[in-house]
């Protein structure tokens, strides 16, 4: 009933409303404004959702370089205003030299760092052939328009935000011992400095020019595998060749009146969000109220059995046979909540995979387009940890990925996000690595309902969880339920992560009397959400998280 009562008031206010503003015909909502806007440029120029993709993706890549890149990887999720779905897999590689104990030491112990700074943590970056795979199969205006924005920027400069000067300032002392020198970004940097960046703009041009071939071969492909390997990597110019993008199916299934449509392995995002909602289906969350002590405890539940499962299936379906449809199944999902009791939080100690786990990361970006067409696009990219590997590439102004991270290094020992993983996500030439990422899709009536995900390491999947959640069984708007205070538990380590600040003494003590360890201090990763709605009577809304820069561009 409160959720009807809530919906009635928010249809009248977006009534009223109406009357004063123009209504939203397309959006994109990124990391950063002069990102969403090159998409949104393209969208009022006539391009689809897949051009402004192209358009914002390489935007990203200047402006916002702790995580957009040409040098990472990423997945794609898009439905047509046909209503037709796909998803393409752009995901790193490990290189061909790769093997499997790569960051062990002789008595088979996890050298620390390894894989997460310098060149041995470079994968094969997917990336450039990615964005052009998705302009070549679902893109209509040219290339070089689309690659343009992102040119200009880089010439012009950007202007550093307060956030960006703080983050830079905090890794400088770090990218100077990977780089063995000052680089751009270690300079030192005060809000409203502009940046330039004439290497990265060279390197772009060249993509522009000669589409993979001027990424993959060349003089940029020659100055990544020297940069790489005279900071200890293996990456080499075969790598380089051999690496290519994959359409996948994506993940479907449905919670209540909702179909999803998100990223399958080497996600684990689609899996582990289609377990956690259908764990949780049988019960009435809006009752239990928003963020209650009651709701947060079934919803920790849900999550604590679905990372079990993680750890030990999930890995690359190239290599290792993924059980998708016994893990995606009703029985067995109801069957992982029979010792649940709403009483008492299960340990951890005592749940353990399904009859039939996985690791990961510091930054990633997410952003989330709608043209006026309908045609909807959840991108989710990163370099994996903050600027990657740190290892600077001056010739093209942009660091390399560390996603080798995402590997497990060896089973059972947890990765930079405290991920743990089997034999499944072990490391072999040409394998992609486990990821969280979760762009994802969402549907009402067979209409398009919401756009969705978010960066966060190990964390991304329950944030996109409780921002669907949000909007769905708490009748929040978009923004709204982006702002909402988010909660996290992985499994192991077994405690509820709350973001700081954010949750009131009852709800802690309350979670704490069912026997849940609380962590509120230590302030994992806990997403920053890119999202648009479309409600019933198609009017768009947008979420753009106040934890980052993010913002939308409009028209
Ligand atoms: O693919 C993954 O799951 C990780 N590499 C994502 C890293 C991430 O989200 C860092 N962001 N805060």
């Amino acid at each position: 009933m409160k959720k009807i009562i809530y919906s009635v008031f928010c249809v009248i206010l977006l009534a009223c409303s109406s009357n004063t503003s123009t209504p939203i015909k397309g959006a994109v909502v990124s990391a950063r404004i002069e990102a969403s806007e090159a998409g949104r440029d393209v969208l009022k120029k006539g391009g689809n959702a897949y051009d402004a993709m192209v358009a914002t993706s390489f935007a990203l890549a200047v402006v916002y370089p702790v995580a957009g890149n040409i040098t990472g990887g990423g997945f794609f999720v898009y439905r047509s205003a046909k209503g037709e779905t796909g998803s393409l897999d752009y995901r790193e590689m490990a290189p061909l030299k790769a093997t499997k104990d790569l960051f062990l030491d002789k008595e088979g112990n996890v050298i620390p760092g390894k894989s997460t700074v310098g060149g041995l943590a470079v994968g094969i970056p997917g990336a450039v052939a990615g964005v052009l795979e998705v302009h070549r199969k679902l893109g209509s205006l040219p290339l070089a328009e689309l690659i343009q924005p992102a040119i200009a920027l880089a010439e012009n400069g950007y202007v550093v935000s307060a956030k960006q000067a703080k983050s830079y300032n905090c890794y400088s002392k770090q990218f100077t011992a990977v780089n063995g020198k000052v680089t751009l970004y270690a300079k030192g940097y005060k809000e409203g400095d502009v940046v330039k960046n004439i290497p990265l703009a060279n390197a772009l041009k060249e993509i522009a020019a000669k589409g993979n071939a001027g990424f993959y071969q060349g003089w940029v492909a020659e100055a990544m595998v020297a940069k790489t390997q005279a900071t200890g990597g293996i990456l080499s110019l075969d790598d380089l060749k051999v690496y290519e993008p994959k359409w996948r199916d994506p993940l479907k299934f449905s919670y209540k009146e909702l179909d999803l449509i998100s990223m399958a392995p080497p996600s684990s995002g689609g899996i582990c969000l289609g377990q956690m909602m259908k764990m949780i289906e049988p019960y009435d969350l809006n009752q239990m109220g928003h963020n209650s002590f009651e709701s947060m405890h079934l919803m920790v539940e849900a999550e604590r059995r679905s990372y079990a499962d993680r750890s030990h299936f999930l890995g690359d379906p190239d290599f290792v046979d993924v059980p998708q449809d016994h893990l995606m199944n009703e029985e067995y999902l109801l069957d992982r909540m029979v010792n649940y009791s709403p009483e008492k939080a299960t340990s951890s100690a005592d749940v353990s995979h399904g009859n039939i786990i996985v690791v990961e990361s510091d930054e990633t970006t997410h952003f989330s387009i709608l043209d006026s067409m309908g045609n909807a696009v959840a991108v989710t990219t990163t370099l994996n940890g903050a600027y990657g590997s740190k290892v600077y590439v001056d010739e093209i102004g942009v660091f390399m990925n560390n996603e080798m991270d995402d590997f497990s290094s060896k089973p059972g020992e947890p990765n930079m996000f405290g991920l743990t993983g089997s034999e499944a996500n072990s490391i072999a030439p040409k394998k992609r690595m486990l990821s969280s990422m979760t762009p994802t899709i969402v549907e009402k009536d067979n209409q398009l309902y919401m756009i969705v995900g978010t960066p966060g390491g190990s964390s991304i999947i329950t944030s996109v969880f409780q921002t669907i959640l949000n909007v769905y069984e708490h009748g929040m708007e978009m923004q709204e339920a982006v702002n909402a205070a988010r909660f996290h538990h992985q499994w192991l380590p077994d405690n509820v992560v709350l973001e700081p600040t954010k949750f009131d003494t009852k709800t802690i003590e309350g979670l704490q009397a069912k026997g849940h360890s609380i962590e509120t201090k230590y302030s994992r990763i806990i997403g920053k959400v890119d999202a648009i709605h479309v409600n019933e009577l198609g009017t768009i809304t947008v979420g753009a998280d106040p934890r980052g820069d993010d913002a939308a561009a409009t028209h």
